[in-house]
Formats: structure tokens, sequence, C-alpha cells
């Protein structure tokens, strides 16, 4: 239920916006309050007397209506909602959001909220793989904005593909998972997920390791078991603490780290956010090697670990739905990421910049770009525990349409 809850709709230029009426029905239906913008171009399909009859409010569509203006400002009119969704979000009012343009009421009232948006796109396929549709598409999740849709299917215009809006049914579904705090849209999901470094050692006294903290790996596990998932995080040497909720396997050496992965059964979810060493001591000694007195130091013959990213993202009847890696860089972070998703086979990599100035390595701050096989992601900079809970939601959303 979405009691007291409010929606503004923006009923953007397509063929789609019919859809949107029996949304409007279905979300009063849930006892939440329904606003209605119309653009120019969703005039065209819906008329506000019909938005106005099925949402029992006025309808908006100028902006600059001085009756409008005196009665409910248009920054108001965003401030004043909970959620705002835009069914249909035509290719053209995807680009004006993703480039921050406001040149009518619908676009302003998205450029001054600060409120949660969701957009449901629907339009031509041709228009829907266009570059330029990828970018804004991108460039809108890196603002946070929340996607339902496009579902594949025979278009109005005559083509088969993706582009149809998303059913009115499936567009409910991601407003109440965005508006109830209690949502869980991970629940019945298995979520593995590594982090921390991993010790290879010399002797029993010395090891090789490296500077991740575990924080951001930590901060995932936590974000996926708030949002329902069962998830298991399969840790190395860290300090943080085991979030709540989670299951935690510690270990030490990679080679423990994939033992402990396969051993932990099978997975809709793996996030690959350990920094694994690539290598162990071929042959390490029992003893304490001793300090020569010579002066001498002993060479260390080194052999790769297995690669835990890799072996998950086999294609094979075990191999998680979803497989996301990251991408520690300190230079050419982007022709990095994208060489490393096709050389591992994952889905998505999360890649960042780990240069010492960025203070990333320990730290509690993160800028980080998603690539998935839809584009690229920019984030802003944000604290690892948003990071986290972004990425969780990203992949729910990659669920709730899946
Ligand atoms: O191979 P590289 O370290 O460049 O790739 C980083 C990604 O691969 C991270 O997601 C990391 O967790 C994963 N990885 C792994 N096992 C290794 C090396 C890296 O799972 N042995």
């Amino acid at each position: 239920m979405l009691t007291g809850k409010r929606v503004l709709l923006i009923i953007g230029g397509g063929i789609a916006a019919y859809k949107s009426l029996d949304l409007i029905r279905k979300l009063r239906g849930q006892a939440a309050s329904v606003r209605c913008i119309l653009t120019a171009g969703g005039r065209q399909f819906v008329t506000p007397l019909s938005a106005a009859s099925l949402s029992g409010d006025k309808v908006y569509t100028e902006l600059f209506d001085l009756t409008d203006e005196a009665e409910m400002g248009h920054i108001q009119l965003s401030r004043d909602a909970d959620l705002l969704v835009v069914a249909p979000a035509t290719a053209d009012l995807m680009a004006k959001m993703a480039h921050g343009l406001a040149d009518d009421l619908a676009t302003t009232a998205l450029l001054a909220t600060d409120k949660p948006v969701l957009i449901a796109p629907a339009m031509n396929v041709r228009m829907w793989q266009h570059a330029a549709t990828r970018r804004n598409l991108a460039t809108l999740r890196g603002d946070g904005v929340m996607v339902i849709g496009p579902n594949e299917g025979d278009m109005a215009c005559g083509e088969y593909g993706p582009g149809r809006m998303a059913e009115p049914e499936e567009i409910l579904a991601a407003i109440t998972a965005a508006l109830a705090p209690t949502a869980r849209p991970l629940s019945g999901l298995r979520a593995l997920v590594t982090s921390g470094p991993t010790h290879e050692p010399i002797d029993p006294v010395r090891y090789i390791a490296n500077r991740s903290s575990g924080k951001q790996g930590h901060a995932i596990a936590a974000a996926l078991a708030m949002l329902g998932a069962e998830t298991v995080l399969v840790s190395g040497p860290v300090h943080e603490a085991t979030p709540p909720g989670v299951a935690i396997r510690k270990v030490e050496t990679a080679c423990e780290m994939l033992e402990a992965c396969k051993g932990a059964g099978r997975f809709d979810i793996a996030v690959c956010a350990a920094a694994v060493a690539d290598w162990r001591v071929e042959s390490q000694s029992g003893r304490k090697i001793k300090k020569r007195h010579d002066g001498g130091a002993p060479k260390l013959v080194l052999t790769e670990n297995p690669d835990i990213l890799l072996s998950l993202s086999q294609n094979n009847a075990s191999r998680p739905r979803l497989v996301i890696g990251f991408a520690a860089e300190t230079n050419d972070v982007i022709t990095h990421a994208r060489e490393k998703r096709t050389r591992k086979g994952c889905d998505w990599i999360v890649a960042n910049d780990v240069s010492p100035e960025t203070g990333i390595m320990g730290g509690d701050f993160n800028t980080v770009h998603l690539l998935t096989g839809e584009g690229l992601e920019n984030w802003p900079p944000m604290s690892k525990t948003d990071v986290a809970a972004r990425l969780a939601q990203r992949i729910a959303e990659h669920f709730a349409v899946g």
C-alpha cells in the first residue's frame, strides 16, 4: 500500500501515454495521491481532462501559467511529491534530463526537484539503441535516476525490439520499491561478496599483502543484505566489523578465498570487491627464513594465484546471474575497465582510480564508474556507503527488469 504517498507523474509524448492513465488508476488504488504534468507531446496522446478525472487533481501543463504559479509554483510542484515518475519517458525527455535543460514545466520540475526520480522509457527501438540515448541513459543512471523498462516486443511503429514502455503493474512495483522504506527487492536472492586484501605467506611470520581496507566490499555486503539478499561475505584480513545480517567466511589467502566462494553454494549475484593478491610464494617456508649474515637476500619465486572473478564468471550452470568485478587502477581507468570486463567475462565492472593522491585506498570516499553492457555511468564522488547503497539499488533494478 502507498497510503499517503505523493507521486508527481510526468506524462511525455508517446503512444504509451495511454498506459499512464491506467498507472494513475493503479496508484490511486494503492491509496497514493497522484498529480500530473502533461508535456505538450503528452497532450497529443492523452487529454488533461482524462488525467484530471483519474487523478482527482488539477493537471499542470504550462510553465508560465500565472494562475498555476499563484496557486502552486513549479518548484513547489516538484518538492511536494515523494517521487517523480516520468512515463512515458521519451528519447527527447531523457536527453533534456541528461543535459539539465528546463524549457517547459516538466523539465523544469525535474531539474528543480530534490526527490527521487523514476523513468519508464518508451521509444522506437532504434532510438533506444542509438548511441546518444545510450549516453543519456548512462548519465541519468549516474545521476541516481531509477529506470524501469523498456520491454521488448512489438512496437506501435511496426518494429520489434526493446522500446515498449514497462506495463503499469511493473511501474507500480518499481514505485512501491522506491517508496516503501522496508521494501526488500532482493529477498529470495543469494549474494556473494568478496572483500578485503589477501595475505600470502612467505614464512610463518611474513606475508605479501596490499592496502585494501575492505570498507567498500563490506559496505556492499551490508547494502545487499539490507535489500533482502541472503548475503555471504568472504573476507580477507580486515579491521571492519561484519555487517548485520551477513554470513561471514574469514580467509587469509587467495586459494582459501576461492575455496570459500566455491563452497558457499549457488548465488544469483556475485560482487568481487576483494583486492586478491595476484601472486603467492611458490613454496613457502615452514620456518622463519633467517637473515643472512653475509648480507645476501633470499629470492622469492612467485606463482600465480587463482582468479576468483574469472572463475565465477565462467559460463556454466552454476554461474551467478549477475557477476560484478572491480577495477582499481592508477591510470587509464576506463580503458582498463573495458578490457577487464571482456577478459574476465563478468557482467559489470565498478572502476575507480586508486592513485595515492585520491585517498580512496583505506579512505571513506570513492569516485566510481559503472561499466555495464548498456554503457558507462560516471557516478559523482560519494561515501563508500553511498556507493554500496546505489550499487545494491542498481542490482535490484536489474533483477526487477530481468
Ligand atoms: O585482475 P585484476 O586485479 O586487475 O581485477 C580486479 C578484479 O578481479 C576485482 O573484482 C577482484 O576482486 C578480482 N580478482 C579476483 N581474483 C584474483 C584477482 C582479481 O577475484 N586473483
